[in-house]
C-alpha cells in the first residue's frame, strides 16, 4: 500500500462512501511546507548561531551547523521534489548574514541568489513566504561569544534600525517575485530562549531588564518593516501581505486548581502579548500588565500567522515577570522523539482562540513534529489536518498550511538529533540524498483530494501501535 501511486487513493478518496461533497479546503489554500535558512542552508559562517555552536555546551552532542542540507545548493532539487509531492507553496527565510555581511554592505551575489530560489519557486509552481528573520542575526548584530564586539542583539535598538534598512533592501529588490513576508519567526520564543534562559544566542540567563528591551524592539522592528514593506509595494502598486509567525501552544495547568494563574501568564507571554502589541497597538511595558496604547504599532498584521506544535503543562514559578513553568505534556498517548506530547486538540484551540480574538484570516506557518522513523507523522498530519478542515467548516477563515519542515534539518539547540522532515535527509551521504517519507504521501494524498477524506483517515489517521 505504501507505493500506491497518489492518483489509485485520489479515486478511493473520491469512491469512499461518505467523500465530501464540495472539497473541504477553498482552491486558493497554500498547501506547503518550510524551513529556515541557518537550519538548512549550511556553510553559514556569519551569523550568531555561527559562534553560537562553538561554545562549550551550546548544542547538543557538539554538533555543528556545517553543510547542513546543503540546501544552498540543492535548492532546485528540493523544490523539485516539493511539486512532485504535489505542494503549491514554499516558506523559507532569507539569511540577514549573508544578504549584509557587514553593518551597512549588501552582498549583491547572494542577492542573486536568493532571486535564484525564487525562481526556482516559480518554476515549480510554488508560492514563496518568505521570512526575513528566523532566528538568526549576522554576527556583526549578535556576537554571543563573552567580550566579542557587536550590537549586541535585540537588546539594543540599534538592531531594530539596521532590521529596517535589512527589509527595505530586500523588499525592494524582490517586489516582483514575493508578495507574502513574514518579518520575525516566532518573537516570544525568541525572546525567552535567548533573552530569559539562555539556551539561544546571546544566552542571557533572567535577565528581564534586556529581555523586555528586546520585546519592545522586536514589536518596533516588526511594526517599521511592516510599513517599510506596505510602502514599497505601495510605489510599485502591488498587493502584498505581511505577518508574523506567531507561536502557539495550548497552555493548561499542570494541577489544575493550582495552577491555572500560571497557565494563562503563559498564554499571556508566549501566545498573546506580541500579537496585543502589533494588532492592538497595546505594548506590555513590564510583561506585567503595564500597558501603554502605541497607535503606530495597531494593526501592523494581514493574516495571522500561527506555529502550532503541541499542548504544554504549566507548573506555578515566580521568577520576575514569568509565573509558570512549561512542562511537556506527559499524559499525551504519543510523543515526539524530543517528548513533546501530540495534541491535535491544540490546533483547534489555537485556530478558535486566535480567530475569536484578533478576526484576521490565519494562515499555519508551521506545524509538525520530530520523528525519526515516521511511524508518527502520518497519523499527526492527518489529525491535525482534520481539526484544520473542521475549523474551516466552522467559519474560520484559514489560507494556508506549511509543514515543518520539508525535510529534516538542524534543529537549534537540538543539533541534528530530531528530525522534523516530510524527507529524510541521510547525513553520511556525499550529496545528502534526500528521501520522502510516508508521511509526505499522506500529505500528497491530503492536497490532492483536497482535504481529508475517510479514505485517507483510513489509511494513514489510524492511531499507531
Ligand atoms: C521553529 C523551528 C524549529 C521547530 C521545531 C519552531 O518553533 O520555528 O525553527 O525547528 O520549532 O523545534
Amino acid at each position: 500500500m505504501r507505493a500506491l501511486p497518489c492518483l489509485l487513493l485520489f479515486l478511493a478518496a473520491c469512491s469512499s462512501s461518505s467523500p465530501p461533497t464540495k472539497r473541504a479546503f477553498p482552491e486558493t489554500f497554500l498547501w506547503g511546507s518550510a524551513t529556515s535558512s541557518f537550519q538548512t542552508e549550511g556553510n553559514i559562517t556569519n551569523d550568531d548561531w555561527a559562534v553560537w555552536e562553538t561554545l562549550p555546551g551550546a548544542i547538543e552532542g557538539g554538533d555543528k551547523m556545517g553543510r547542513a542540507d546543503d540546501h544552498y545548493t540543492y535548492f532546485d532539487d528540493d523544490l523539485a521534489k516539493a511539486q512532485a509531492m504535489g505542494h503549491n507553496a514554499y516558506r523559507f527565510s532569507i539569511e540577514w548574514a549573508r544578504i549584509e555581511p557587514e553593518q551597512g554592505k549588501f552582498d549583491d551575489a547572494e542577492i542573486a541568489h536568493y532571486r535564484a530560489v525564487l525562481a526556482s519557486c516559480k518554476a515549480h509552481g510554488l508560492k514563496p513566504v518568505v521570512t526575513l528573520e528566523h532566528f538568526s542575526l549576522p554576527v556583526w548584530a549578535l556576537n554571543p561569544k563573552a567580550g566579542a564586539t557587536s550590537l549586541g542583539g535585540w537588546t539594543n535598538h540599534a538592531v531594530a534600525d539596521e532590521f529596517v534598512a535589512y527589509v527595505q533592501k530586500v523588499a525592494g529588490s524582490f517586489v516582483d517575485d514575493v508578495d507574502f513576508w513574514i518579518t520575525l519567526n516566532e518573537p516570544m520564543p525568541q525572546l525567552s530562549s535567548g533573552y530569559f534562559t539562555g539556551e539561544w544566542p546571546p544566552g542571557k540567563n533572567l535577565a528581564f531588564v534586556q529581555g523586555i528591551a528586546a520585546f519592545k524592539n522586536m514589536v518596533d522592528a516588526h511594526a517599521r518593516a511592516y510599513d517599510a514593506i506596505h510602502s514599497i509595494y505601495a510605489a510599485a502598486g502591488k498587493p502584498v501581505t505581511v505577518t508574523i509567525a506567531s507561536h502557539y501552544a495550548a497552555m493548561d495547568p499542570q494541577t489544575p486548581g493550582a495552577d491555572d494563574a500560571a497557565a494563562m501568564n503563559l498564554d499571556y507571554l508566549l501566545n498573546l502579548v506580541f500579537l496585543e502589541a502589533v494588532v492592538k497597538g497595546d505594548l506590555d511595558t513590564n510583561l506585567e500588565g503595564a500597558i501603554e496604547h502605541h497607535p503606530e504599532y495597531e494593526h501592523k498584521l494581514d493574516v495571522l500567522g500561527v506555529n502550532y506544535y503541541r499542548r504544554l503543562l504549566i507548573q506555578s514559578m515566580n521568577i520576575g515577570p514569568i509565573k509558570g513553568l512549561p512542562n511537556d505534556d506527559a499524559s499525551a498517548m504519543y510523543h515526539g522523539d524530543n517528548g513533546w506530547g501530540v495534541y491535535p486538540d491544540g490546533m483547534t484551540r489555537a485556530l478558535h482562540a486566535l480567530w475569536d480574538k484578533y478576526a484576521l484570516p490565519i494562515v499555519i506557518t508551521e506545524n509538525g513534529m520530530a520523528d525519526a522513523t515516521d511511524h508518527l507523522r502520518p497519523y499527526y498530519l492527518v489529525t491535525h489536518l482534520q481539526k484544520v478542515q473542521e475549523a474551516i467548516a466552522a467559519g474560520i477563515d484559514i489560507r494556508g498550511y506549511l509543514h515543518w519542515s520539508l525535510m529534516d534539518n538542524f534543529e537549534l539547540a537540538s543539533g541534528f538529533k530530531y528530525r522534523f522532515g516530510l524527507m529524510a535527509v541521510d547525513y553520511a551521504s556525499p550529496t545528502l540524498t534526500r528521501t520522502p517519507r510516508r508521511s509526505a504521501e499522506a500529505y500528497t494524498a491530503i492536497i490532492k483530494a483536497g482535504g481529508v477524506t475517510p479514505a485517507i483517515t483510513k489509511e494513514y489517521g489510524a492511531s499507531p501501535q
